[in-house]
């Protein structure tokens, strides 16, 4: 029987998804599919109310349809229950499932990239407190880190991921970022600053210690102005890039059955596909 699977999002086009995915269905000699589909907002109900009639065995689900996605489908897991959004939805004894698999992904990315880290008793600083930092706050602090210091232009939204996980989660002006790096053991940019067409990350690297580990979830560039600058200073980075490859793993295990690998293979064709300079 040939699975199926898709990503779905409004617009879709960018999503480099059926790249990783049908990378690993070739690997695995896998008789499958994946592809993408565009989905209106209008139109999401709908594609859920027939995706298993449809012969998928799930999505994975982009912007803007995070949030709906998680209300419209069983939640899978705690973890999951508290971030209120699901990137995976996977058909199970005749309902759907969804879960978010960006937490795990994260931490595998960081796992990979700089052998030997653990978040156990770490103390991280988290600039942006955006949609995608609710589920890499929630996988440090499953994972044992101590203090998470996160500076966001719009205050209020970290104050609510204090609400949310807990007073391990410290709210910070945008203005301190600089200031709060001097307790960073790893740095986790999350916000759009710093991507291609965005404006550039400002922020000071002078206090930031030179062990401390320097993470951004933006992978366009490959490597950001954030990361060039922490590499030329000695600091150990790890680009953003690994992270979208390890948070599609659990999916195509959930679809296809096979849990597949993060391979170097894997990662230059992604990466040759975001910028064909790409060298390793
Ligand atoms: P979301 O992920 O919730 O959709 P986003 O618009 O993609 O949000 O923005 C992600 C993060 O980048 C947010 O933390 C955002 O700060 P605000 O919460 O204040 O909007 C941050 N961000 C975007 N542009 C910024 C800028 N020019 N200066 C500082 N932070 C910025």
């Amino acid at each position: 029987m040939t699975r199926k699977a898709c990503v779905i999002g409004w617009p879709i086009s960018h999503s480099r998804s059926p790249l990783i995915h049908g990378y690993w269905l070739k690997r695995y000699g896998i008789a499958g599919s994946y592809e993408r589909l565009p989905v209106k907002p209008e139109e999401l109900s709908a594609f859920f109310s027939s995706l298993m009639a449809n012969g998928l065995a799930g999505c994975n689900v982009t912007l803007p349809h995070k949030e709906a996605a998680f209300r419209a489908v069983r939640t899978a897991d705690a973890a999951t229950a508290r971030l209120s959004v699901v990137n995976t939805v996977f058909a199970r004894d005749g309902e759907l499932w969804g879960t978010s698999t960006d937490g795990e992904g994260f931490l595998a990315s960081l796992a990979a990239g700089h052998p030997g880290w653990r978040a156990a008793g770490q103390s991280v600083v988290i600039l942006g407190a955006g949609g995608a930092t609710r589920a890499l706050v929630g996988a440090l602090l499953d994972a044992g880190a101590g203090r998470i210091f996160i500076a966001n232009r719009t205050r209020a939204k970290a104050e609510e991921l204090k609400r949310d996980f807990g007073c391990r989660a410290e709210p910070h002006d945008w203005a301190e970022a600089s200031d709060l790096l001097r307790h960073a053991d790893l740095v986790i940019n999350t916000t759009s600053l710093g991507m291609t067409g965005q404006p550039a990350l400002e922020i000071d690297l002078g206090n930031l210690p030179n062990t401390a580990l320097v993470t951004d979830i933006v992978y366009t560039p490959l490597e950001t102005d954030l990361l060039k600058r922490a590499e030329a200073r000695g600091n150990p980075i790890v680009p953003g890039l690994g992270m979208l490859l390890h948070q599609a793993v659990r999916g195509f295990e959930l679809w296809f059955g096979t849990r597949p690998e993060v391979t170097d293979d894997l990662y230059d064709l992604v990466a040759r596909d975001i910028d064909p300079g790409y060298r390793r």
